[in-house]
């Protein structure tokens, strides 16, 4: 039996992880097994790419390239270390970001040639896509205040990308439209502005629909 592989996208500040959890928790509760990863991280080998994309202090120069890279090193090592043999065993696999991150932040919001990310998405994941992502949206102003309220709570952790401007985030959400309405299928939108219990519900209304017959639940 193959499993199921679920993503969440959506800009800083969206709830994507409480949201993880909360989904993961509902799934665990059902007793089916679901694995939570994030990205970039999720591995030995993706946990300490990740520290190198957002807080090494050695990462000021980055380039965007080398980011678009590392976050499909990271990316390959999942895919292959946990994602392809968690499926393979019938399990359910709830991402915390996957290619479509790379799509909206390195293509659309880093400006890269459009057509060469999507060529190095594809050799970190061939054939491993996601059965349903759902794509959180909150308005800019929401984002951002979330997120400045984020940092002064974290005064110590610097992280490289969150440093970029309004501008960059402007285009990473369009990005993610323009995502969406490409893929309407594969891709939900949630409105994530409401409040948590809200969200959630919306969220399971669309796993529900993916879930083996039976294992649905109230
Ligand atoms: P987060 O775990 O707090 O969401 O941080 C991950 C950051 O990395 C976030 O700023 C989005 C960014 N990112 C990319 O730019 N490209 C990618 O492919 C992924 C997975 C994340």
């Amino acid at each position: 039996m193959k499993g199921l592989f679920i993503t969440f996208e959506g800009s800083e500040g969206s709830g994507k992880s409480t949201q993880v959890s909360l989904l993961a928790g509902r799934l665990y509760g059902l007793c089916l097994t679901a694995r939570v990863l994030r990205e970039p991280g999720g591995t030995p080998i993706g946990e300490e790419i990740r520290h190198t994309l957002k807080h090494s202090h050695a990462n000021a120069a980055m380039t965007a390239e080398a980011e678009l890279l590392l976050m499909n090193a990271s990316r390959a090592q999942l895919v292959r270390e946990f994602i392809r043999p968690a499926l393979a065993k019938g399990e359910i696999v709830v991402c915390d970001r996957f290619y479509d991150s790379t799509t909206a932040y390195q293509g659309y919001g880093r400006e890269l040639h459009l057509p060469t990310v999507k060529t190095v998405i594809d050799l970190a994941v061939g054939d491993t896509r996601p059965d349903l992502t759902l794509l959180l949206v909150v308005p800019a102003q929401i984002s951002e205040e979330r997120l400045r309220s984020r940092q002064s709570t974290l005064p110590f952790i610097r992280d490289r990308i969150e440093e970029a401007d309004h501008e960059f985030f402007e285009r990473v959400a369009q990005g993610y439209e323009k995502i969406a309405a490409a893929e309407p299928q594969r891709v939900r939108k949630v409105d994530a502005a409401g409040d948590v219990e809200t969200v959630r519900r919306e969220i399971w209304r669309e796993v529900e629909k993916i879930l083996p017959p039976g294992r649905v639940g109230a």
